[in-house]
């Protein structure tokens, strides 16, 4: 079965990528996804408050020897607290794309433009076939409006795609107002593909400890969902090609995302459960659905039941809520 697919400028041999995550973390991981048919390797992200903390920490040992580094460091986390630092980061990547024939993607996670960006460069001087940017955002200043977050949001896409000549691609947030519009603009200033989307790690209380906790939960499958909405509604809209992240467990769950219109598929949460061999099973199983189906390749499938081609468009609308609050037959007594 030919399960070749297109996503942001690469003929991948399959659709399924090696989502940004600690998989890839030693070149020997890198090679194990590979080894398991990751057609695309995106590397942890470096963030935006390591690379200012980094360079707050030279500025300060080459300007300010006698000194703190004032009240903006006090926001940042001590440059010892990450995993690898900036100039780590590239060497490792380097050492990657060394190692793989599968494209590796360099992730960058920040939200204001600003020097740190000058790292998309650098990633693609280390050898980076694309940078994945990262757009995890949480605003919780009431002064601050949404369009200001998207103007400097669309200015960070617009700096990263001019500041280098790979493809680009985009992890959205899920929270827009409008997140079709955003879409639309993002592919507009130079994104080349956008992934849907990042999950956020919500707050809870520790009644024991009466403290604010946070904790990192695998996805499931029902995470795919809301995804699937988006996709099928920004399918055939965006000048970018789409990419899945957040809830694919199985080949059933890719082939959802990808009715929907995605064109590759990442997975992060399934591979940390299984473990990298875990994408021969999604890759045999998928070949297997399309072959029972009648498919004649993995195209055919890209986007079939987006909000364009849906015989019931209406079930991705807002119709279908109202449908379903007013149809509601309560739980049936088992
Ligand atoms: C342990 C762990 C580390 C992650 N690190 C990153 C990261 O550095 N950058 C990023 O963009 N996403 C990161 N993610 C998010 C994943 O790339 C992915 O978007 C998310 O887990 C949803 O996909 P999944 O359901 O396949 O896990 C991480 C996820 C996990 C579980």
């Amino acid at each position: 079965m030919d399960l070749t697919t297109n996503y942001m400028g690469f003929h991948l041999p399959n659709p399924f990528i090696a989502g940004a995550g600690p998989l890839s973390d030693t070149v020997a991981g890198a090679r194990r996804l590979e080894d398991a048919g990751a057609s695309m390797i995106v590397l942890r992200s470096l963030f935006e408050e390591q690379i200012t903390a980094e360079s707050l920490a030279t500025h300060q040992a080459l300007h300010e020897p006698a000194h703190s580094f004032g009240e903006a460091a006090t926001y940042l986390p001590e440059p010892s607290e990450f995993a690898v630092g900036p100039q780590e980061y590239l060497a490792h990547l380097q050492r990657v794309r060394e190692a793989v024939d599968a494209p590796v993607l360099a992730s960058l996670n920040g939200t204001t433009p600003g020097g740190w960006l000058e790292y998309a460069r650098l990633a693609e001087q280390a050898g980076a076939d694309g940078i994945e940017l990262n757009l995890y955002v949480l605003n919780a200043d009431p002064e601050i409006e949404g369009r200001l977050i998207e103007a400097r949001l669309e200015s960070v896409i617009r700096s990263v795609s001019e500041a280098v000549h790979i493809p680009v691609a985009v992890k959205l947030s899920p929270f827009f107002t409008s997140l079709a519009n955003f879409a639309s603009r993002a592919a507009t200033v130079g994104a080349d593909a956008l992934v849907l989307y990042n999950r956020y790690f919500a707050a809870d209380v520790d009644l024991e400890m009466l403290a604010a906790v946070t904790h990192l939960h695998l996805s499931t499958s029902a995470d795919l969902l809301p995804r699937l909405r988006w996709l099928a509604i920004l399918f055939d809209r965006v000048e970018a090609s789409l990419a899945v992240t957040g809830g694919v467990h199985t080949a059933v769950d890719a082939v959802k995302a990808m009715m929907c219109g995605a064109s590759a598929v990442q997975t992060t949460s399934a591979l940390l459960l299984h473990g990298p061999e875990h994408l021969r099973r999604l890759r045999t199983d998928l070949a297997a659905w399309l072959e029972e189906n009648e498919y004649a390749n993995l195209r055919q499938l890209v986007g079939s039941l987006s909000l364009s081609r849906c015989p019931n468009p209406q079930v991705y609308e807002r119709a279908n809520y109202m449908h379903l609050l007013q149809t509601w037959q309560g739980v049936s007594a088992e």
